[in-house]
């Protein structure tokens, strides 16, 4: 039977919990679509501070250097925020991984079923169809990375600075990801920028209008970021797909996964390059929350975002995508059937309150 290399990175908070899930989700479809995973399990974030020191141990990055893909669950906490910032489980593991893998194309596909619209904190009139937006996040670039970044003293008091930065050659591949991305669904692309103050933004307008002569049947709009979060509450049913730089789609994805119900809901897919000679990316596939210290230890978080980047993980880099399918169908059924975890939950009485372990378990049963 087919065999991939898995490296599964749990991380933080509730990032064991939704993983551990998750791979009891995998074991199922493995088994239903006739494939198995060799999985290799490595301590990341704060995890791997405890263990020995750092946040990303060689043997992490060994393990996923072997393999043809990446699961990621979340890393961070309030243990590890007063730690010197290189060496947080954040700057430290997580954006290194995507930087050292080339992970510059971050999909992020807010999904709002119609029978979860009522959860969602947007009237349901506004989305009588449910929501279905696709975030392209630019992931290596911008302010995250950008140098000079630091802090010095400059006469008699404290400066920080961070650079946000874009050669136009990444402009240009991630606005063919997203225009691609789009071709694949409704047509339509807004690009996000905030070309009336930033000079970056100005680059990334005039190359969005150059890629566009490539995709001539994709209808592209500009956006300024700050009316872009305005108008996705105001007409959450206009957008198609959104492609912006790495800091607006960070707050942008996180205000989408709201509209959809919750952060616990939306999964993401971190790609690189395709494959030589295929259709597969080598990718990193992380839910877009975080480690949630405010419910971990719990056993009430959400898995749905941890499994539905499983099935993104099946579907963009290892070619599975009948048992992805049947992930998207039996995440859709569970959510059809009532059950609610608490962040979705809303005291309706047709609801089935369940937590982490149960809810997956009502997803595998629907596989
Ligand atoms: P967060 O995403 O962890 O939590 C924000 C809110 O969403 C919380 O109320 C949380 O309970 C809720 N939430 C998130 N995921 C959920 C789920 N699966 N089910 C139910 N509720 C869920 O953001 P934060 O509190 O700002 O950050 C906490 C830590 O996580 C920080 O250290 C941050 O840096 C880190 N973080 C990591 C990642 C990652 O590893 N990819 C992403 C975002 C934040
Ligand atoms: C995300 C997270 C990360 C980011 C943090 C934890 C570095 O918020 O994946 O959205 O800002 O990219
Ligand atoms: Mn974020």
């Amino acid at each position: 039977s087919r065999t991939h290399c898995i490296a599964i990175l749990a991380g933080d908070g509730i990032g064991p919990e939704v993983m551990t899930q998750t791979l009891r989700v995998l074991d199922a479809v493995e088994a239903s679509h006739g494939f198995t995973t060799e999985r290799s399990e490595r301590l990341v974030g704060g995890a791997a501070i405890d263990d020995g020191g750092h946040p990303l141990p060689p043997a992490t990055v060994e393990a996923c250097e072997k393999s043809d893909a990446i699961l990621f669950g979340s890393v961070g906490g309030p243990k590890w925020e007063s730690l010197p910032p290189d060496i947080q489980p954040e700057r430290g593991a997580l954006l290194p991984l995507r930087k050292r893998f080339g992970l510059f194309a971050n999909l992020r596909p807010g999904v709002c079923l119609p029978s979860l619209t009522h959860a969602s904190p947007v009237k349901g009139e506004l989305i009588p169809n449910g929501f279905d937006v696709l975030c392209v996040r630019e992931l290596t670039g911008g302010v995250y990375f950008g140098t000079p970044k630091g802090r010095e003293e400059r006469d008699g008091e404290t400066v920080a600075f961070d650079t946000m930065v874009y050669k136009k050659s990444e402009i240009e591949r991630i606005l063919r990801v997203a225009f691609t991305a789009a071709m694949g669904r409704g047509k339509k692309l807004v690009s996000v920028d905030k070309a009336n103050v930033l000079a970056s933004s100005v680059l990334w307008r005039e190359t969005a209008l150059e890629i566009a002569n490539e995709f001539p049947e994709v209808e592209l709009s500009h956006l300024y970021v700050d009316n872009a979060a305005m108008q996705l509450v105001r007409r959450p049913d206009s957008f198609d797909v959104l492609v912006t730089e790495n800091l607006f789609g960070d707050i942008l994805s996180d205000e989408m996964a709201m509209i959809s119900g919750s952060l616990g809901m939306l999964p993401s897919a971190s790609l690189g390059a395709k494959k030589e000679g295929t259709d597969l990316y080598f990718g990193m596939y992380e839910p877009s929350g975080g480690s949630a210290p405010d419910i971990a230890g719990q056993g009430v978080a959400n898995p749905i975002a941890q499994i539905l980047s499983a099935s993104m993980m099946l579907r963009y880099s290892l070619g599975e995508s009948e048992a992805a399918d049947a992930i998207d169908a039996a995440v859709a059924k569970t959510i059809d059937d009532g059950f609610r975890t608490g962040d979705i939950a809303t005291g309706d009485p047709s609801e089935t309150r369940v937590g982490t372990e149960a809810m997956a378990g009502a997803v595998i049963a629907r596989l």
